[in-house]
This record gives C-alpha cells, sequence and structure tokens, in this order.
C-alpha cells in the first residue's frame, strides 16, 4: 500500500509544465551561477543540468536540494547524459575548455569548437525549439560557431554578448550620479572584451542624455573621464579573475534575466550577440553584440540606433577584431 492514500484522497495525476524548462550545460561557477539566480528569482520550476563531471552534478544536486523551502518546488534534474535536456525551451551552455599553460587565444578557441561540434547536434536533436544562450568564451566567436553547427532558424541561438557589460556599465553610472543602476540606460555595443564600444550616444539617466550635458565624454579633456569608466568596464574582469580566479554572479543575473526576457515573451530589448553583417557597414559574417528585442523564439528585431560617426567606427573596428580571429578558425 501507498503511505500517501492515507494521507491523500487521489483526483487527478501529478503533472509537471514542460513548456518552462531551462537547461544548463556545464555547471561550473558560471553554470551554478545561472542556477542560483534562475531558482531564487523563481524563473522556471523545471531546470536540467548537465556535465561531464559526474560527482559536480551530484554534488550540486544535493546541495541545490536542500533549498527547496526557498524555491516553490522546483524540479531540478541532472545528468552526464545529455538528453537529460529534452523538450527544454532555453538552454544555456557555459561549458567549455579552461585556458591551459601555451594556449593561445586561437588553439582555446579551436578546443572549444571541437566540444561544440560534438554538443550542438545533441542539444538541436534533444531540444529542437530551444533558443540556445550562449556563455562561453570567446561568447561572439562561440555564437558564430553555434549558429553555424546548429543550423537553426535566425533568432534561435543568442550570444550573452555585452549584456553583461552594460550592466557594469550601469553599475558605474549609478555609483557616479548616486541613482538606482535601472535608472541608468544605455548600451555597450561590440564585442564582449577589450574591442567593446561604450555608445556614450546613448548614454541617459532619468531620461537626459549625458552628451547633452557633457559635449567632450570620451575625451581628453573630458572633465567628467569618461574614458576611465570605459577602462573600468572594459577591464574589471581581468581584475575580478585575478582576485577570484573567475567571475561568475553577475554573468549568472545577467543570463538569468535573458531567460526571463525569453521564457515570458516579454519582448525586453538586451544587447546581445547577433548576426551583424549588414549593420553599420559592417560587411564581414561576424556577430557582435547590436540591442535586440527578445522574445520566446530568441531575436526578434535588432534595434537600429543612431550612433555618431566615430561610435560606428569603433564597431567596425570591433568587427574586424573579432573577424581577424574567426577566420582562423577550422569549423
Ligand atoms: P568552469 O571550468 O568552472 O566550468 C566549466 C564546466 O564545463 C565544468 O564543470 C566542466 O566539467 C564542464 N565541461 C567542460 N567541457 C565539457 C563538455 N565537453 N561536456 C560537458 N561539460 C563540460 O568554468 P566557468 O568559470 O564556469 O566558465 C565557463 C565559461 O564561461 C568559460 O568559457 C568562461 O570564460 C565563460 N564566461 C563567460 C562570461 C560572459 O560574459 N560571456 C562571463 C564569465 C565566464
Ligand atoms: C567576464 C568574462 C570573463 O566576466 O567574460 O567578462
Amino acid at each position: 500500500p501507498d503511505p500517501r492514500d492515507k494521507l491523500f484522497c487521489h483526483i487527478a495525476e501529478h503533472t509537471r509544465r514542460q513548456q518552462n524548462k531551462i537547461s544548463i550545460i556545464g555547471i561550473g561557477h558560471v553554470g551554478q551561477a545561472v542556477l542560483a539566480s534562475l531558482l531564487f528569482q523563481k524563473i522556471t520550476d523545471n531546470i536540467a543540468i548537465y556535465d561531464r563531471d559526474e560527482d559536480k552534478i551530484k554534488g550540486e544536486l544535493l546541495d541545490f536540494q536542500y533549498a527547496a523551502m526557498y524555491s516553490s518546488n522546483t524540479h531540478i534534474e541532472g545528468s552526464t547524459k545529455i538528453n537529460v535536456i529534452v523538450n527544454s525551451k532555453i538552454v544555456i551552455i557555459t561549458a567549455g575548455a579552461r585556458r591551459q599553460k601555451g594556449d593561445t587565444r586561437i588553439t582555446l578557441v579551436q578546443k572549444n569548437v571541437e566540444v561544440f561540434q560534438d554538443i550542438i547536434p545533441k542539444i538541436v536533436q534533444y531540444a529542437p525549439h530551444a533558443v540556445l544562450i550562449l556563455v562561453s568564451n570567446p561568447v561572439d566567436i562561440m555564437t558564430y560557431i553555434t549558429d553555424k553547427i546548429s543550423c537553426l532558424p535566425p533568432g534561435q541561438v543568442v550570444g550573452s554578448g555585452t549584456n553583461l557589460d552594460t550592466s557594469r556599465l550601469h553599475f558605474y553610472m549609478s555609483h557616479k550620479y548616486n541613482v538606482a543602476a535601472e535608472s541608468c540606460k544605455g548600451w555597450v555595443i561590440g564585442e564582449h572584451g577589450e574591442t567593446a564600444v561604450i555608445a556614450y550616444s546613448t548614454l541617459t539617466v532619468g531620461g537626459t542624455y549625458i552628451e547633452d550635458i557633457n559635449f567632450k565624454m570620451g575625451e581628453s579633456c573630458d572633465i567628467e573621464k569618461w574614458s576611465d569608466i570605459h577602462n573600468e568596464v572594459l577591464t574589471t574582469s581581468a581584475n575580478i579573475i585575478s582576485l577570484k580566479g573567475y567571475t561568475n554572479w553577475a554573468i549568472g543575473l545577467s543570463v538569468a534575466d535573458l531567460a526571463h526576457t525569453i521564457i515570458t515573451n516579454n519582448k525586453s530589448v538586451h544587447p546581445v550577440t547577433v548576426s551583424a553583417k549588414g549593420f553599420y557597414c559592417i560587411t564581414e559574417d561576424v556577430y557582435l553584440s547590436l540591442p535586440a528585442v527578445l522574445g520566446e523564439n530568441g531575436v526578434i528585431e535588432v534595434v537600429r540606433l543612431e550612433l555618431s560617426s566615430k561610435e560606428c567606427e569603433l564597431l567596425r573596428k570591433s568587427a574586424d577584431y573579432l573577424y581577424n580571429m574567426q577566420k582562423e578558425i577550422k569549423i
């Protein structure tokens, strides 16, 4: 006899909702932060985790199960078998090779390409309708590679791109003007990396364009020294990595925010890695961040920004930098 029969009068079958399942590939520092952010912000009640490291999967599942009291009965399953992701609505990819001694940027990318050639077709096989959110670095290149390997419809592969750099920028703006970060707007675009561009022409606080009150933003005679903020935004990850070995909390929250937009189909605009060919006179097939409207199928529209000629030039330099790296890669 089922002891539950004494407790309950059975009326109907238990079911689990499938339409909001989110899977995380790679449950290292970043995967764990994404999981915690999804769980504690109650973005979904159905999560799957996949990693090749069985102990890590077992350990994370055990640890997180004791958070059940605080996470709305969220179902979490994990496996070293990729079919655990079956029928996901979103698959967040954080797996990848770590830089080893002697690795150049290109040899690291090439190792990741081999990992992706193995896992992307399997992800598409088990979750053909899922939006893929790339986080593994170099994220713009990995988004390009995933788009090519997966052959998914346009927009279904998205890179987390400069969503993180933009939240870093909003932090510095909030600190500078002593207002909430949510009241600071504007975008970091281009590569998620050293050639990223802070689009000064898009920055507003409380609705006022900063450029309207400071015509010299970013120039050497700028008394507000925006070039310092620019450097902070672009070098902070190296600083964090030298202190704690990796970055994870802010990227975890920023990816969970992308997942929330997609799962709720709320059509918020985020700066994410998209195919950039044809925008701002970019002629090569490169992927970099531009603000985009996101919905349940991924990228719906890319916003046409009215960039200054200097911003366009910097964006094209960022595209050139990415293209020069990309053309060395063998897919
Ligand atoms: P990590 O080493 O802690 O975790 C990586 C995980 O991936 C490990 O658990 C490993 O077992 C797993 N893995 C590796 N290859 C796999 C495979 N073939 N199949 C299944 N699992 C596999 O690394 P991390 O600190 O979590 O960083 C993950 C990635 O995210 C890195 O590429 C890092 O550079 C990147 N990252 C990106 C951003 C961003 O803004 N885009 C921010 C932070 C980190
Ligand atoms: C970041 C990672 C390392 O924190 O890409 O920006």
